[in-house]
């Protein structure tokens, strides 16, 4: 007999650094208000990691809340993928960190696809699961963007917040994880950007003091626009490819970056507010964290019940984009 092999979300978990950031904490260096950015993003506060805190701190804690709940000892694991755009070092990975950390021994690597990440990184979890490669993975989203940002640039700088979240994905008998659409587009590669530090324009004086060391986004309307285009189509294309439509979902969770293109992508996909989870007021856009970090707190906050149908929404820089489609079956009973 052929036994399927299925992914499934048996935990999740979050974390946020404490130090709180409200919007009014901008307006005394830069042009801006509590009330623009407010309108325009939906954000209110973002949280800022301390000084001596990295990555893989964030992380093992969202790791460590995930498997707890999940009742998965660490020697259960056999694979840690984290998702990040600001890992602690270029080399080690931050998931080799996180191994180090939690004293597992386990192989480690990390997925850059900026802010879509996690989907990327939960797409790679689950295809090694079913190929019979790995029985229990941990997924994780996790970012400082704080030590990447601009704070001289009005556009860029309000929209971030720093955090972690993760998820443990297990092999199941019934589908957890139905399904994935993945997407990228370097020919925007310029659009949404850290143009130095990496062999292209290595880290020096020159280029920090030219800002090349922070996020730059020339055109934000641009990044808008194919935000709310491509999340709406990959979910299109996932639900159809799985034999479902908008109105089986139970709950969207896009990315969160900011509420008004959260709104668009939902109003898209004819899926209405109380089924779509905006949840950047008090985060802040957390790159690959923002969307574990959601799913977490949705799920805390009794916004998810067993059986449900949850789609997984992201995009960011690449351009590169993705969704999930996940039949909830909550923690390991
Ligand atoms: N405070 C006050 N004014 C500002 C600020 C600010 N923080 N930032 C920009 N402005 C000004 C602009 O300079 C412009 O002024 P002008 O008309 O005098 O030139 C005016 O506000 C309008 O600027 P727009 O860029 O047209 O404003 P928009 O309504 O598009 O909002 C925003 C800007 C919030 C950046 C929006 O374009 C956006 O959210 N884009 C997506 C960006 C994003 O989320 N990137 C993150 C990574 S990708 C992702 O996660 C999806």
């Amino acid at each position: 007999m052929i036994t399927q092999r299925h992914a499934t979300v048996a935990g999740v978990g979050s974390v946020l650094p404490e130090r709180v950031v409200p919007n009014e904490w901008f307006e005394s260096f830069i042009d801006t208000s509590d009330e623009w950015i407010r309108d325009r993003t939906g954000i209110a506060e973002r949280r800022f990691a301390v000084e001596g805190e990295a990555t893989s701190d964030l992380a093992t804690e969202a790791a460590r809340r995930a498997l707890e709940e999940a009742a998965v000892a660490p020697e259960q694991v056999d694979m840690l993928i984290c998702a990040t755009l600001t890992g602690d070092t270029p080399i080690p990975s931050t998931a080799v960190w996180v191994q180090r950390k939690l004293g597992i021994g386990a192989p480690a690597f990390d997925v850059n696809a900026a802010c879509a990440g996690f989907s990327y990184a939960v797409s790679t979890a689950t295809a090694f699961i079913e190929s019979g490669q790995a029985e229990t993975v941990v997924v994780m989203g996790a970012e400082i963007l704080s030590r990447v940002m601009n704070f001289h640039d009005r556009t860029t700088c309000v929209l971030f917040g720093d955090g972690a979240g993760a998820a443990v994905l297990r092999r199941s008998e019934e589908p957890g994880v139905i399904g994935s659409v993945l997407g990228a587009d370097g020919r925007s590669a310029e659009i949404l950007i850290i143009p130095g530090g990496g062999s292209a324009l290595p880290a020096s004086r020159e280029t920090l003091e030219a800002g090349d060391l922070t996020i730059h986004m020339p055109n934000g309307r641009d990044v808008f626009k194919r935000a709310v285009v491509e999340m709406a189509s990959a979910c299109r294309e996932l639900l159809e490819k799985s034999g479902y439509t908008a109105e089986d979902v139970d709950l969207l969770i896009p990315h969160q970056a900011n509420s008004r293109i959260m709104i668009a992508v939902a109003e898209r996909l004819g899926i209405d507010r109380e089924r779509a989870v905006i949840d950047v007021e008090s985060v802040g856009n957390t790159s690959a964290a923002s969307i574990p970090i959601a799913l977490d707190r949705a799920w805390h906050a009794g916004r998810i019940r067993e059986g449900d149908l949850v789609l997984l929404a992201s995009f960011g820089a690449g351009l590169a984009w993705g969704a999930n489609l996940v039949r909830w079956t909550g923690p390991t009973p």
